[in-house]
């Protein structure tokens, strides 16, 4: 028997991969992530380990939950939602390590931010997960405002962000790396890296967020996905196949090539952040972005990150309040709360946020008011220390 990965052993034996990578640590194996490969003798080794931990009882890979969200119903004009599930049910409530402390919190969704070059096919590729064809629709081909949609996919609910590649945003692109947990660098085998590739590299480098590169448009007769990974590693990115850490895919977003596999990076990814969030805590998200539609009003895209959402809820942003009239899902069904790493649209705010801004829930219209008072003589308080030193300075100065 040769290698095996893994992740793949983590599969076949029915562990969480966090379980795997401690038990490797247990035993002194070093590796770079979960799609290293291992030694024959350490897997027989790992499955001794896991047949006494069964005999004791002590086994935790029994917990390990589907962190797959209960799905936001499909209201219909003529069939209303039912009574809607709320989401602090859909996690059973599990202690996956064993340790008995700190996984109180339920599992949520992971939030994924599709970055990369102008044209190099971001839209295409989440078109191919959602099996949609949202990119055929955009004016000119160009994506020029943040999206964000929830995708059921085989390995569960991932959350993805498509932002626009072209150089005019760049403020878009370092939002959308903000609010991700794990951000996808999109490069076109037959462009390699480009400008707006190493921006949105950089960004993610800012934020702090894990990346996995997937190198798209592999079908392409003149695709040369080599010399992409070549021109990473200058970037001092060195792709997994040549000993580094990082997570290369090659896909096609038009054969739909690779696609399973970069859901599974993900999903693995995720699993390995080990993200939760509480459906009961106070309500915290972000807002994606905010415009006005001529029929319907103000509009605001708001991420879900803590807590739940309902319908009638005062909400802060900045230094204004509104109370949630309507809400829809990112399918554009009617729904009446979401929780934890959902986009959600909004009906209800009187002026347009700002993407990247806070929102936070107030307990009624009265608490929220006091909450953008308190905002508003904060920032006068500071307009007014700011004249005043300048008053001094120009009194200091003479006439
Ligand atoms: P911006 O949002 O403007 O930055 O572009 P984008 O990265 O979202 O690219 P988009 O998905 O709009 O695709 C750009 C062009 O590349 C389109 O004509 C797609 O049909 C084409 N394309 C995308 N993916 C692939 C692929 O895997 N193979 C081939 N052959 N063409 C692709
Ligand atoms: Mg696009």
């Amino acid at each position: 028997m040769s290698k095996v990965r893994i992740y793949t052993l983590a599969k076949d034996l029915g562990v969480e991969n966090a379980r795997m990578l401690e038990i490797l640590d247990g035993l002194g194996v070093s590796y770079k992530s979960v799609s290293s490969t291992i030694e024959e003798d350490t897997v027989e080794l790992i499955k001794q380990i896991l047949a006494e931990e069964q005999a004791e009882g002590t086994s935790a890979e029994a917990t390990a939950e589907p962190t797959v969200q209960a799905p936001a119903e499909q209201a219909t004009p003529e069939q209303p939602a039912a009574a809607p599930v709320p989401q602090a049910k859909a996690a059973p409530v599990t202690d996956a390590q064993g340790d008995g402390g700190t996984s109180e919190v339920p599992h949520r969704a992971p939030v994924v931010t599709i970055m990369g070059h102008v044209d190099h096919g971001k839209t295409s590729l989440l078109d191919y997960i959602r099996k949609t064809k949202v990119a055929a629709k955009e004016a000119g081909g160009i994506t020029q405002h943040v999206g964000a949609f929830e995708a059921k996919t085989s390995k569960g609910k991932i959350v993805f962000i498509d932002t626009p590649g072209h150089e005019a945003f760049t403020t878009i692109r370092a939002r959308g790396a903000n609010v991700a947990d794990i951000a996808i660098i999109v490069i076109a085998a037959d462009d390699s890296l480009m400008p707006q590739t190493r921006e949105a590299i950089a960004h993610a480098q800012a934020a702090k967020v894990p990346m996995i590169v997937a190198i798209n448009k592999v079908d392409l007769p003149q695709a040369d996905p080599e010399r992409v990974k070549t021109d990473l590693t200058q970037l001092n990115l060195v792709p997994e196949e040549y000993g580094g850490d990082l997570v290369v895919v090659p896909v096609s977003a038009r054969t739909g090539e690779g696609v399973e596999d970069l859901l599974e990076y993900i999903s693995l990814t995720a699993e390995l952040e080990d993200l939760r969030a509480d459906p009961r805590a106070a309500f915290g998200g972000v807002v994606i972005e905010g415009k006005v539609d001529k029929q319907a009003g103000v509009l605001a895209t708001v991420m879900v990150q803590e807590g739940t959402l309902h319908v009638g809820d005062f909400l802060v942003v900045g230094e204004n309040y509104g109370k949630i009239k309507a809400m829809t899902d990112s399918a554009g069904a009617r729904i009446k709360e979401a929780g934890p790493s959902t986009p959600v649209q909004i009906l209800g705010f009187s002026e347009v946020p700002s993407s990247g801004e806070k929102v936070q829930s107030a307990k009624n219209e009265h608490a929220a008011r006091e909450v953008v008072a308190g905002r508003v003589d904060t920032r006068r308080d500071a307009e007014n220390a700011r004249v005043q030193r300048r008053l001094t300075l120009e009194e200091m100065m003479g006439p």
